[in-house]
């Protein structure tokens, strides 16, 4: 039965979270009504421009590294953070923290795919040296990464293979290239029995690359080999479903293509996987089956998180 003071909590947490949407939408008076969903001409992009700051005096063309987040989210973002400092462990903790939840369920709906298959968290940096340094490998198993590869994550494997005696198999496919075949054979040449895990980066940062995941992946999974993609660029930018890349584990940044404010990242490690990936950050239950055991990062930006939505809002409208 509810106790007077269980009752008390759930109200006010209720109406904390009603009155911040209503307030949110107060709020911005001066951002406009956005563009009209629907839209595709000249105005409907004007209107999308017109959802930017852009700077007077810079013409951004590297979208690549972080994209600017829309006037509405550098808002909510302003307007959450104000209200965290009015109150910090009541709005953090009580308010702002239990809208991970319909968060996730938005992301799992571009992402297609299960929302117990998504964890919230800083980067691609943080979801892929999840997986690197998570994932059980013993002493001479091997690994195929490319010459292509993010230093990042090049280094992540770098220092997996330095501390655990991992061994790294580098493919070298001849780029750029429309010849997917070749591309998917310069990876696939270079299995071997030993090979646990293929890291394959879907949009090649250097040159724009599309790899060819999918071929990659299948015959990889023949051979029972694990498949980890570096979603960063791809993600929100191409029109693809999670599931589709037929990947085992994936990272990405939400603050490229997305939009997102700075600060943001998405996991997605297939359901039956999630349990024998231990945390980066420990967890009371490291061998569960949660994918919220990736989510234990101590304190952190709620407002950063939390004015995702309306980056997400507005690619929606826009598609990818
Ligand atoms: C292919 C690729 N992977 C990973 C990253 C790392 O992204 P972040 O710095 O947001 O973690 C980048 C950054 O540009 C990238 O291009």
């Amino acid at each position: 039965m509810t106790d007077r003071r269980s009752f008390i909590r759930q109200s006010a947490a209720l109406l904390g979270g009603l009155a911040l949407h209503q307030n949110l939408d107060a709020a911005f008076p001066g951002i406009g009504p956005g563009p009209t969903p629907g839209g595709d001409g000249e105005e409907f992009w004007r209107q999308v421009r017109a959802s930017f700051a852009c700077s007077p005096t810079l013409i951004n063309l590297n979208n690549g590294g972080v994209c600017p987040a829309p006037r509405a989210a550098m808002e909510a973002l302003d307007h959450y953070n104000r209200m965290c400092n009015e109150a910090p462990s009541y709005y953090m903790w009580r308010i702002l923290d239990q809208d991970r939840e319909p968060l996730r369920m938005n992301l799992a709906r571009l992402a297609a795919c299960s929302k117990e298959e998504l964890a919230l968290c800083r980067n691609a940096t943080e979801a892929l040296n999840t997986v690197i340094f998570g994932l059980p490998l013993k002493p001479g198993d091997e690994v195929v990464v490319s010459t292509h590869d993010y230093p990042n994550m090049a280094n992540a494997w770098k220092q997996r293979a330095l501390r655990d005696g991992v061994k790294l198999v580098h493919a070298d496919p001849q780029l750029p290239s429309e010849d997917e075949e070749a591309m998917a054979e310069a990876f696939i040449s270079r299995f071997s029995p030993r090979t646990k895990l293929v890291h394959i980066t879907h949009v090649v940062n250097w040159n724009g690359q599309v790899l060819p995941v999918r071929r990659i992946a299948d015959a990889a999974h023949a051979r029972g080999i694990e498949v980890l993609v570096d979603a960063a660029h791809s993600f929100a930018l191409l029109d693809y479903s999670i599931p589709e890349l037929g990947a085992d584990y994936w990272g990405t940044s939400l603050h490229k293509w997305l939009c997102a404010p700075f600060g943001n990242g998405l996991l997605w490690i297939k359901k039956e996987k999630v349990g024998k990936v231990w945390p980066l950050l420990s967890n009371d239950k490291p061998q569960g089956d949660d994918i919220r055991k990736f989510e234990s990062l101590g304190t952190r930006s709620f407002p950063i998180e939390m004015a995702t939505g309306y980056a997400l809002d507005l690619h929606e409208l826009i598609g990818a």
